[in-house]
């Protein structure tokens, strides 16, 4: 039997995957424990889809981990959740490494605490060399915050005199984005059955395909990666076009 890993086209690989890892708070409620257990749990998740992202050969893979608004859940969730991921950045760095999996991150980073920010920028620098796969960590992120920042600096700068307004095109504006040296993900996944965006990559998920998972992130495992990679291939980008230009290629 041919496994659904065998049944991928390596010559139609999405370059970037971008995951919005949600559901683990569910995930653990069905199991009667406390939310803190489920993202817990979720970091197997993300191990899982970390190799197997690279392994098929992706070149970057984008975690929505911790969004603005995440900061208004109760503290105590909100503290748990930034000592779980200093834990784990400073784990995986080994892990990164063996793997040749650099490590990246987006959002209003200095937000974070201190502790946090200080390692994530050490983890960064000690994978910065590794050239497989590109892996994003969207913390303190939303997109509204990412393109207000990017319309101050352009703001700044036509204040300046160094940027003309009729320069300003998509080109420019995305150099003002933190995913500046990122291409737009083709493929978006979403777990946990819910069926919305949640101010993530607005801008850079204009012609992306979405991918809706039933299953909660901690549930999330390589197969699940596979299958979201398989519906892609199956899809007609059309980018505005009909199809049949788009056959004629
Ligand atoms: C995703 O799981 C992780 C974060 C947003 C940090 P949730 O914590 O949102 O889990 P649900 O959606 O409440 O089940
Ligand atoms: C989106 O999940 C943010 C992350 C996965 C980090 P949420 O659970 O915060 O999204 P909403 O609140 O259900 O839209
Ligand atoms: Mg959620």
């Amino acid at each position: 039997m041919s496994s659904l890993k065998d049944n991928i086209n390596p010559d139609k690989l999405p370059k970037h995957v971008a995951i919005i890892m949600d559901g683990n708070g569910r995930w653990a409620k069905q199991k009667g424990k406390h939310r803190i257990f489920g993202h817990k749990n979720g970091v197997t998740s993300v191990r899982e889809a970390a190799e197997a992202a690279a392994e098929l050969g992706i070149s970057y893979l984008t975690l929505y981990a911790f969004s603005t608004e995440n900061w208004s859940r109760p503290k105590t969730e909100v503290n748990a959740l930034m000592s779980l991921l200093l834990q784990t950045i400073k784990d995986e760095v080994v892990t990164m490494n063996n793997n040749n999996i650099r490590l990246n991150a987006i959002g209003d980073l200095e937000n974070l605490p201190p502790r946090n920010y200080k390692h994530l920028l050490k983890a960064i620098e000690q994978t910065s060399k590794n050239d497989r796969m590109t892996l994003t960590l969207a913390l303190s992120y939303s997109s509204r915050w990412e393109i207000l920042q990017a319309v101050r600096q352009i703001g700044e700068k036509v204040k300046n005199g160094s940027l003309r307004p009729e320069e300003i095109d998509q080109q420019v504006f995305e150099k003002h984005l933190t995913t500046n040296n990122i291409p737009d993900p083709e493929l978006l996944i979403r777990t946990s059955g819910e069926y919305r965006i949640s101010n993530f990559m607005l801008w850079q998920i204009a012609y992306s395909e979405l991918y809706f998972s039933p299953k909660f992130w901690p549930d999330f495992r390589k197969e699940d990666l596979y299958e979201a990679i398989l519906d892609y291939q199956c899809r007609e980008r059309r980018f505005g076009k009909t199809s049949e230009q788009i056959l004629k290629k």
